[in-house]
């Protein structure tokens, strides 16, 4: 017994290790798939600088929070806001929250998995070679036809979701801490490529323009909501996976400047992708609001035409998918950590369950793109309203609460302990951002958006 509690229980080998592993959770789909795609809808550079000033003001400051909760506590979301919640004599009611980021986690994984289904679709096409067609507009209608068809996406879906299982059954030590030690460099260095390619193509300068010179006309209340909600999704916060791989995390290793360290590193993924795409779309007239086919759409030009883009289009969307797939498997471990720690379940049932209620979850998704396009609710698809409940509202409302949770309800004595920051000033820093500027931000976007302000 004792045996497998710690076995449950398990640490990261290293600082070194929790840095992939939450790098990996952080940079994903979210990087080079969502952020340019949102980007472009919203209107481009005053969008950016909304989402870079959230990763700074909220982001950080929060996942140094969540990080901390998740150390202090050593245990799973569920059990770990139980356990601080009577440690700080809080309402009991704190422990809700811990209930709604493994809620949360399925939900976005339910359509993340779609997606990453496509991504997996795409290292066959190009293989095959079948999107190298020389004139964008066919290979906008191959992407079209492709998610046309409900049997395919299933097809990827399932698939993607069997791998992510596959790696969650083994655990942290054996399945995570290997598959990001090598793919973060490759990774970074393909974006590279990409953004060489990208200088080619003539419209360099539109498309940098595009990102980086804000224009605040186009920024309306729900880009901003947008933009925060990407901060927290991006860096993988407000529901409790990086509280998870948090509590994992050796003892003495400085969690602020871990946290700066793994923001950073996603930051300038999701802005090389940015440098990489927008030329491509100017200069093939195409549009920046294409939605979420955007990457889809634009990167195979690039490989069709850049010299060995067979060999770098291949590689590029390995990439995306083990990327996909280190952030799959923290959006999955909150719920799989539980019923293990808290049910009793053992490791294998507690992924088969979790993770077969997320593929049923994800059919949503696959149907929203074909069949169940035109089902509304609230005029969005399936796809869009789950993105919108999880992205713009669950983890805004999730990292509020955490960052109150963290602030006002937590002794100060325990917070400086697990921070070593010992009261000098970065802690008062910390301490402002976390009790005042992070919550109160996310609370006037909030009422921004529901047009009190
Ligand atoms: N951050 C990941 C990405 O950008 C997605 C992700 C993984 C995530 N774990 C999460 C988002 C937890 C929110 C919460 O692709």
């Amino acid at each position: 017994m004792t045996d497998t509690k710690t076995a449950v229980h398990s640490a990261w080998s290293s600082r070194f290790a929790f840095i992939l592993a939450a790098t990996g959770s952080a940079v994903g789909l979210g990087n080079i798939w969502k952020f340019p795609y949102i980007t472009g809808e919203n209107g481009g550079g005053a969008f950016v600088l909304v989402y870079l000033l959230c990763v700074l003001v909220i982001g950080i400051p929060i996942m140094i929070a969540e990080t901390m909760l998740g150390r202090h506590s050593q245990k799973n979301p569920i059990d770990a806001m139980a356990y601080l919640t009577k440690e700080a004599q809080a309402d009991s009611n704190w422990h809700y929250l811990g209930w709604m980021g493994v809620i949360a986690g399925l939900l976005i994984l339910s359509y993340y998995s779609v997606i990453a289904g496509w991504a997996t679709a795409y290292v066959l096409k190009a293989f095959t070679g079948s999107f190298y067609v020389d004139n964008p507009a066919e290979i906008k209608t191959l992407f079209d036809d492709f998610v046309a068809s409900p049997v395919q996406l299933i097809f990827w879906h399932t698939l993607f979701m069997l791998a992510t299982m596959l790696i969650v059954v083994r655990g942290v030590n054996n399945g995570l801490e290997k598959a990001v030690q090598y793919l973060m460099p490759v990774l970074f260095f393909l974006m590279l490529l990409l953004v060489g390619y990208a200088m080619t193509t003539g419209s360099y300068f539109q498309g940098l323009h595009f990102l980086f010179s804000p224009d605040f006309s186009k920024l309306t209340a729900n880009a901003v909501l947008t933009a925060m909600g990407h901060a927290f999704f991006t860096l993988s916060l407000g529901m409790g996976a990086i509280m998870v791989y948090g509590s994992y995390l050796p003892k003495d290793v400085s969690i602020a400047k871990t946290a700066v360290l793994i923001a950073g590193a996603d930051t300038v993924v999701a802005l090389l992708a940015g440098i990489a795409i927008f030329p491509i779309v100017f200069a093939n007239n195409l549009h920046p609001d294409s939605g979420p086919g955007l990457i889809f759409q634009t990167l195979p030009i690039a490989f069709g035409s850049m010299s060995g883009g067979w060999l770098v289009g291949i590689l590029f969307f390995v990439m995306l998918v083990v990327a996909a797939l280190t952030s799959s498997i923290s959006l999955i471990e909150p719920a799989v950590a539980w019923l293990v720690e808290s049910k009793g379940f053992t490791r294998e049932r507690a992924c088969v369950w979790s993770g077969l209620a997320t593929w049923a979850l994800g059919l949503g998704t696959v149907l929203s793109f074909n069949a169940w396009s035109e089902v509304k609710f609230f005029e969005r698809t399936i796809f869009q309203l789950l993105d919108y409940l999880t992205a713009n509202l669950m983890l805004p409302i999730g990292g509020f609460c955490i960052a109150i949770f963290a602030g006002w309800m937590m002794q100060q004595k325990h917070s400086i302990a697990e921070l070593a920051m010992p009261n000098d000033l970065s802690y008062q820093v910390w301490k402002l951002l976390i009790s005042y500027v992070a919550p109160a931000a996310v609370f006037f976007v909030f009422l921004h958006v529901i047009g009190v302000l």
